[in-house]
């Protein structure tokens, strides 16, 4: 037996969902905030109020999916697998005194002041990249943005936070894709398991080995501060927890700003009347509102939960759909218009709740700090040829964008 709700996801997980998710979405908003599943697909429920999320992703009895889901689901085989045993490890995957532990540890060190002192060092990486992008302009007459720009700068910014040398970042980005395909919502097959495996094993390794070299000689990095937090004793967090945490915490911020940037960049060079409005925290607020780069997020629950009237089954997984929440009419009027003069706008792009993203405030300030340098450098830049889509559904974004002057 399938739902309404069943048909609908058919169509957001085919193609024609991939270039256009928001018509899906607004047909799921027809049948309420909250729809029951029947058909497969993995999911027991799909969330796509914005309230309905925002509640949901704050209560706990929501769970994210952890070890003990894991258990539930599958047995204990996701053991034999260092991907699954990393992700399990994580604090982006556990619940609880494990959660906090790992959370809090990283608040110590990852404060909004050390933020704010990375900023001038994120203009430094973002003066570099476009030197590179001007250079490719010039003798190739046009460049690809997102190759050019949008994919190396949130990579060389968390290698400054972290103290990963750039010079590694060649060896890193393709690990750490490796480990993005797995995590999609579609094509979770055994051969990109076991690439993300490989993957998983050799940054551990990397990892493990910074770890040492500064425990042994100390830098003003953040995995020099996590170091000297973890031997200080005030935290129940091992060298591995630390490990798991900095793999998650890599990928988290690499394949999710690396959007924030295109789609951003995107929207300036459709619509060139936005321009204006570039450098304020407004524009940025709505790209994410409107393109949420992390489309969707996953929750269970032990028991029985009822949420937005509708009860959902324990011990099932609930996808919610925070691109669709952004887009949700009793929230935001006309939500399909971009308009960066929206007041109160709180997308839920970084989640909320417990596990509300961690790096929220750098992945603003990456933008922030891009748009209005890019186009100060470049004021003619305009689109070459159309983008094309990154194929991924939960990542929206574009894998290329043809620019030139
Ligand atoms: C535009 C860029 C970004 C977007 C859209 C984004 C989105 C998200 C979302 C939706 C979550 C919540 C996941 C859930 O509730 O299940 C999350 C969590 C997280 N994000 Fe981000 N993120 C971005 C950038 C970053 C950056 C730059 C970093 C690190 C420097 C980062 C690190 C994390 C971590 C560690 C978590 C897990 C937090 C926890 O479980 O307590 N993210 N992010």
């Amino acid at each position: 037996m399938t739902t309404a709700a069943d048909q609908v996801l058919k169509g957001l997980f085919s193609e024609a969902g991939l270039d256009d998710p928001y018509r899906y979405y607004a047909e799921l908003h027809k049948l309420g905030p909250v729809s029951l599943l029947e058909g497969g697909a993995g999911y027991a429920a799909v969330v796509t109020g914005y309230e309905a999320a925002d509640q949901l992703l704050r209560d706990p009895r929501f769970l994210v999916a952890d070890d003990v889901f894991s258990d539930e689901l599958s047995g204990p085989e996701w053991r034999e697998h260092p991907l699954l045993t990393v992700l399990n490890n994580s604090m982006m995957y556990s619940n609880g005194p494990r959660h906090t532990q790992a959370r809090r540890l990283f608040q110590q060190v990852f404060t909004p002041r050390r933020v704010a002192e990375l900023e001038p060092a994120v203009g430094r990486l973002v003066d570099g990249l476009m030197d590179q992008l001007a250079e490719r302009l010039a003798v190739d007459g046009e460049a690809d943005f997102m190759s050019e720009f949008a994919y190396p700068l949130p990579s060389s910014v968390v290698a400054a936070l972290l103290g990963i040398p750039q010079a590694d970042l060649t060896w890193f980005r393709p690990r750490v894709e490796r480990i993005n395909d797995f995590l999609d919502v579609v094509g979770k097959t055994d051969e990109v398991l076991a690439a993300a495996d490989q993957a998983t094993r050799e940054l551990s390794e990397y990892y493990r080995t910074l770890i040492a070299e500064r425990r042994k000689a100390p830098s003003d990095d953040l995995i020099s501060q996590l170091v000297e937090a973890v031997d200080a004793g005030l935290h129940e967090v091992s060298d591995d927890d630390l490990i798991c945490n900095l793999l998650v915490l890599f990928n988290a911020s690499f394949v999710t700003t690396i959007h924030l940037i295109g789609n951003g960049m995107w929207m300036l060079l459709d619509q060139p009347e936005l321009r204006t409005a570039a450098a304020t925290p407004a524009f940025v607020e709505e790209v994410l509102r409107y393109e949420a780069p992390v489309q969707f997020v996953a929750r269970w629950s032990e028991v029985e939960a009822s949420l937005a009237g509708t009860v959902i089954p324990p011990k099932e997984i609930v996808l919610v759909v925070l691109g669709a929440a952004n887009r949700d009419s009793e929230r935001y009027p006309d939500p399909d218009a971009f308009d960066a003069r929206r007041v109160d706008v709180k997308p839920l792009s970084f989640g909320a709740g417990p596990h509300y993203c961690l790096g929220a405030a750098l992945a603003r300030a990456e933008a922030r700090i891009a748009f209005p340098r890019l186009l100060e450098r470049f004021p003619s830049l305009r689109s070459a040829r159309p983008p094309v889509r990154n194929p991924q559904q939960f990542l929206r974004g574009y894998k290329s964008m043809p620019v030139a002057t």
